[in-house]
């Protein structure tokens, strides 16, 4: 896609489409004003026709107006002008961009009113213009055998309007927002991609032709005997029911100095999730096909570092396995033995993500680490607590957590902060281990929190739990592409970008 700046004279830009905004009381916003005018007051006609009334996400096609060089212009409804700001702007480009990607347009010049700029300043407008505008040209990779309907037309993006001291921040903006458009596409499709297919030696194979794509990233992946030299066994714990042979991934992209402590990134890799012995009910099992989103997010997150040559180190870790009943699987009550040396009493098998993160997080201390995040569909219970819109968020370092915070704020990839007190240790006691894998039903999301807090003492570390926001259910199924965006701001900002 191809993202350019403009400043004014908007009726003059050789855009085939001119996206201009209507508000709900019928109020024509300011770029609207200009072409009302240029086109004698062709629009104010329509809305006062009752054509189209200005609620948010509403859209009406006008073409062949005179007067403008344009084809066509797109009215967007922005709701009510006292609620405006940057959701409501999001919204409303958001359904231009949907209503403009069922059209045959090639080029569009967006010109909705901006939001103030402490909300929505000259980067991050031009970041969201071009994050939404390639999303919206996303389409899911299924596997029908009808014939693929034609790809969307748009290709060229004009975004404003910027003043000159601001068009450099906005540059910088369409830049890094085309790319974590691009990364979270990375992260949509490994995610949607069926068990059969996407499985973890798939996972490495893809991080593998991820790193041949860019020079400063460099693989490595363990197979079942190097992990077994590592002593993961939590994660061969949950692996050996399968028939599918596990992988650790290890991808680091090189940019800053040589030994500087990385930002590692840790991700869940649960490529299926049958809960094991501890089998899950059928409905909406196939769900846990996306068990795996965490992965894709951390391998996302390095293609983005690389495309953006972000001077730092990062580093992301996957621990890939398959989760799956069968006579070799294993079975509650059965006690393993983490790469850290401390034991751990399975009494659900079903609580498997813990299990592999706890040797992927022991994997990160040879890195001396500046800080680790590990990414996870962790929970149901973080979905009860949290519903779809905030991941969770938990750690040992506030500041830290603060951090992904923020950057989910900014990203519009929200996570809000869950208690992580030493109370919820203590309901993983065991007799017979170290600790349990499971503690009860409450507090579920923290105590899995906990669970991974045994093995990140003395690291400054951060998890994210996702099961809420990683994908959809329902008509529109499929991977959400988050928290690709709220990891690429934390990089991006570290990066001092
Ligand atoms: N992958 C699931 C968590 C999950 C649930 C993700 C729903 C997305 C949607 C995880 O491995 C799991 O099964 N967790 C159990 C833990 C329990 C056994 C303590 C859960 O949440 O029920
Ligand atoms: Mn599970
Ligand atoms: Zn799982």
């Amino acid at each position: 896609m191809h993202f350019e700046v403009w400043a004014r004279g908007l009726g003059a830009l050789g855009a085939e489409c001119l996206v201009v905004g209507v508000f709900e009381d019928g109020e024509l916003a300011e770029e609207a004003l200009a072409i009302d005018s240029a086109t004698e007051g062709r629009l104010k006609k329509v809305v006062s026709r009752g054509d189209l009334s200005g609620r948010a996400g509403e859209t009406l096609l006008l073409t062949d107006l005179p007067g403008i060089e344009a084809s066509r212009v797109l009215l967007t409804g922005l709701g009510s002008r006292k609620s405006y700001g940057r959701k409501p702007w999001r919204r409303a480009l958001t359904s231009a961009l949907a209503a403009i990607s069922r059209t045959r347009i090639s080029s569009i010049a967006i010109a909705l009113d901006r939001p103030g700029a402490r909300e929505l300043d000259d980067y991050y407008f031009g970041r969201a213009v071009a994050e939404l505008s390639a999303a919206s040209l996303y389409r899911v990779n299924d596997l029908k055998s009808s014939k693929k309907p034609k790809a969307p037309a748009l290709q060229t993006v004009l975004a404003g309007p910027v003043r000159k001291a601001g068009i450099q921040a906005a540059e910088r903006g369409l830049v890094h927002g085309e790319a974590i458009a691009a990364a979270a596409a990375v992260q949509r499709d490994l995610a949607n991609l069926p068990a059969n297919l996407c499985t973890p030696s798939y996972l490495a194979e893809q991080a593998r032709a991820l790193a041949k794509q860019h020079a400063s990233l460099k693989v490595q992946v363990l197979d079942e005997p190097a992990i077994r030299r590592e002593k993961m066994g939590c994660l061969l714990a949950v692996a050996q029911g399968s028939h599918q042979a596990p992988r650790f991934i290890v991808l680091e992209h090189k940019g800053g100095k040589a030994n500087s402590p990385p930002v590692v990134l840790v991700g869940k890799g649960v490529t299926f999730d049958s809960g094991g012995i501890s089998l899950k009910d059928p409905p909406g099992m196939d769900e846990m096909k996306f068990d795996m989103s965490g992965a894709a997010a951390v391998i996302a997150s390095l293609s983005l570092a690389a495309r953006l040559r972000l001077p730092m180190r990062v580093i992301g870790l996957v621990a890939a396995v398959e989760n799956m009943p069968s006579g070799q699987a294993v079975k509650p009550g059965d006690i393993a033995t983490s790469a850290s040396g401390q034991t751990v009493e399975i009494l659900n098998t079903d609580a498997e993500g813990r299990l592999i993160l706890s040797d992927a997080l022991h994997y990160s201390r040879r890195f001396n680490p500046a800080v680790v995040v590990d990414i996870a569909t962790l929970t149901g219970a973080c979905v009860v607590a949290l519903g779809h819109h905030h991941a969770g968020v938990m750690g040992n370092d506030d500041r830290l957590v603060r951090e992904l915070v923020e950057a989910g704020a900014r990203a519009d990839d929200r996570a809000w902060q869950l208690p992580l007190t030493e109370e919820y240790g203590e309901q993983l006691k065991s007799n017979f281990a170290d600790f349990a894998n499971v503690a009860g039903r409450e507090g579920g999301a923290i105590t899995a929190a906990a669970f991974l807090g045994k093995f990140t003492q003395g690291l400054k570390w951060a998890h994210l739990d996702v099961a809420g926001t990683a994908y959809q259910s329902g008509a529109q199924k499929g991977s959400t592409g988050r928290p690709t965006p709220l990891l690429a701001d934390f990089l991006i900002r570290r990066a001092g970008l």
